[in-house]
Formats: C-alpha cells, sequence, structure tokens
C-alpha cells in the first residue's frame, strides 16, 4: 500500500514538472515526452523507494531524513559511503546500514541524479525532541559554529560546510556526538570529517545538546510538528 501510495505521489510529481531529473516511468515513450528528464543520469523508481525505507518517517530505526539537504552535500556524502570513508567503521551500525543501499547505486549518473532528487524536495517539519539552554547555545554556535554553517545555519558551500538548518535535531545531536567519539570521520582522507571532527575539540555532550536546541528552535526553516496524542474516545 504504501509502496504503491509513494509511487503515485512520483507520478503525480513528474507530471507537475517538479521532479527533477527523475522518471517516474521508463521507458521508449520517455524520450518523447517534453516532460522527459535530461539524460544527465536518471534513477529508477525502485532505487528511491528502497532509499525510502530508511530516509522517510516511516520507521523507527531509520536514517534521518534527506528532503532539503544541498545537491553538492548529498553527492559528496554519497561518495564518502561509496568509497568507504564513510560506513566501514563496525562501531557505527548506523552508518553500516548505508553500505548495502550503496551496492545498487553503480554510477557517478546515478549518484548524482539521487542527489538532485532529494535535493529538490522540500526540507520537512519535525517534531523537536532535542531539549538545552537555548540562550548558551546561541552564544556557542556563534564563536564556534557560525563561521563555517552560516549566522543561520545555511552552510557554506564554498568551504564545503553544510547547512543545519533542514535535519531533524535528533540526527544533528546523533551525528554530533558521533564526530565526537569517533564514529563518523574516522578515515585519514575524509578531510571534511577531519575538519568537524576538530571544530568540537573541548566541547561536552551537553553543549552539544544546548547548540542542537538552539538550532532546532531559531535557524530551522520548518515549524515545529506538534506532537500528537492518541485520538480521544
Ligand atoms: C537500511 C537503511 C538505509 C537505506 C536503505 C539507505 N540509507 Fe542512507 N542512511 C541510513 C542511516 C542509518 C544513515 C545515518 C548514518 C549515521 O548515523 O552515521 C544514513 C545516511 C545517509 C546520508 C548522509 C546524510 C547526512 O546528512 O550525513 C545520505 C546522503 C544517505 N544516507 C543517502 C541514501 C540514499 C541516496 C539511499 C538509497 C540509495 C540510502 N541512503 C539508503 C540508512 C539507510
Ligand atoms: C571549520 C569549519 C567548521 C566548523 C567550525 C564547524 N563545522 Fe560542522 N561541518 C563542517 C564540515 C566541512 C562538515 C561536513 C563534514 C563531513 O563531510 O563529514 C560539517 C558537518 C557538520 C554536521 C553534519 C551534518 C550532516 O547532515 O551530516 C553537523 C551536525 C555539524 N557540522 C554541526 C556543527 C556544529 C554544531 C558546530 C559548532 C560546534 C560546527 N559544526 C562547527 C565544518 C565545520
Amino acid at each position: 500500500m504504501e509502496r504503491r501510495r509513494f509511487f503515485l505521489r512520483q507520478c503525480a510529481g513528474l507530471a507537475l514538472g517538479l521532479w527533477l531529473g527523475v522518471g517516474c516511468v521508463q521507458g521508449p515513450s520517455e524520450a518523447e515526452s517534453p516532460l522527459a528528464a535530461p539524460a544527465l543520469g536518471q534513477v529508477d523508481t525502485a532505487t528511491i523507494d528502497a532509499c525510502m525505507v530508511c530516509h522517510s518517517t516511516r520507521e523507527m530505526q531509520r536514517g534521518p531524513v534527506l528532503d532539503g539537504l544541498p545537491e553538492w552535500y548529498l553527492a559528496e556524502q554519497l561518495r564518502n559511503f561509496k568509497s568507504g570513508h564513510r560506513g566501514k567503521n563496525p562501531a557505527n551500525r548506523a552508518e553500516a546500514l548505508m553500505g548495502a543501499a550503496m551496492a545498487k547505486v553503480g554510477t557517478e549518473a546515478q549518484l548524482a541524479a539521487l542527489a538532485r532528487h532529494f535535493a529538490g524536495r522540500k526540507p520537512q517539519p519535525y517534531i523537536r525532541v532535542v531539549r538545552g539552554n537555548i540562550a548558551i547555545g546561541r552564544a556557542q554556535y556563534a564563536t564556534r559554529c557560525a563561521s563555517c554553517h552560516g549566522a543561520k545555519g545555511e552552510g557554506k558551500p564554498e568551504i564545503k560546510s553544510p547547512p543545519v538548518n533542514v535535519q531533524e535535531d535528533w540526527f544533528l545531536l546523533d551525528q554530533l556526538r558521533k564526530y565526537a567519539n569517533g564514529q563518523r570521520s574516522v578515515h585519514p582522507s575524509d578531510a571534511g570529517g577531519l575538519v568537524m571532527k576538530a571544530a568540537l575539540a573541548g566541547l561536552s555532550p551537553g553543549d552539544f545538546q544546548n547548540m542542537v536546541a538552539y538550532i532546532a528552535r531559531d535557524l530551522t526553516v520548518t515549524p515545529p510538528l506538534q506532537k500528537v496524542g492518541p485520538p480521544k474516545k
């Protein structure tokens, strides 16, 4: 059912011309269609559906929602998974989940098309779950993070620094912990990861929480989703 609905959503998106570079139906008719994606590399819906098993809000055990991350950053991280800069650390089981998925991404063109696909989607609102001291977090963000991630968390592509204002708060916190405890950026040629790891020197897990609580409340581009309780009888 879910798969079917997902497929229909994608087709609707294509019909509206919103489907950035990703075909809904792969077939000979596509070549003639004015809406056909450029031959820059296409991803079939089955591959995207496979990504969405973990990268949507459907599952409890899942990866982050990728919608709205910049194309260059998504491509960069997919290359990191492909080359083994990420995902080869047995201590990071979450990253290891990506390994099997990357086996489906055979070519650079496919990888680029996947990055384009997720970058073309709108950032998703999410339920804020990280609590912390906003004032302390704001001050720390300004002195320790803003130079690379921007005053609004918008990121700086020229130094390959991603935005931090679209991801879910739990994922931001999780990644800060992983940089700090050596679960992310363990590969000696993962230049970006090593820069980020160094940026956390001297900060504590409590600092991470304060900064993420601040980012989620004041910088995140989507409004918070409210928790919905069980329906009243
Ligand atoms: C079996 C689950 C699973 C599947 C399938 C999967 N992923 Fe992931 N992915 C994850 C998890 C978990 C993480 C977070 C890793 C971590 O916490 O270190 C992740 C991380 C990522 C990241 C890094 C995000 C960031 O901001 O650092 C990207 C990009 C990504 N996945 C893209 C994809 C794409 C594209 C596909 C489909 C080809 C895919 N994933 C399929 C589980 C999965
Ligand atoms: C010197 C520049 C620099 C500074 C300072 C810096 N970062 Fe980063 N940050 C980066 C780069 C580069 C990356 C991408 C690293 C990679 O490829 O793994 C990154 C990645 C991240 C990520 C992972 C995003 C994702 O989607 O996977 C988070 C979260 C993050 N930074 C938060 C912070 C916070 C909070 C601070 C302040 C304590 C900070 N950064 C300071 C450069 C910086």
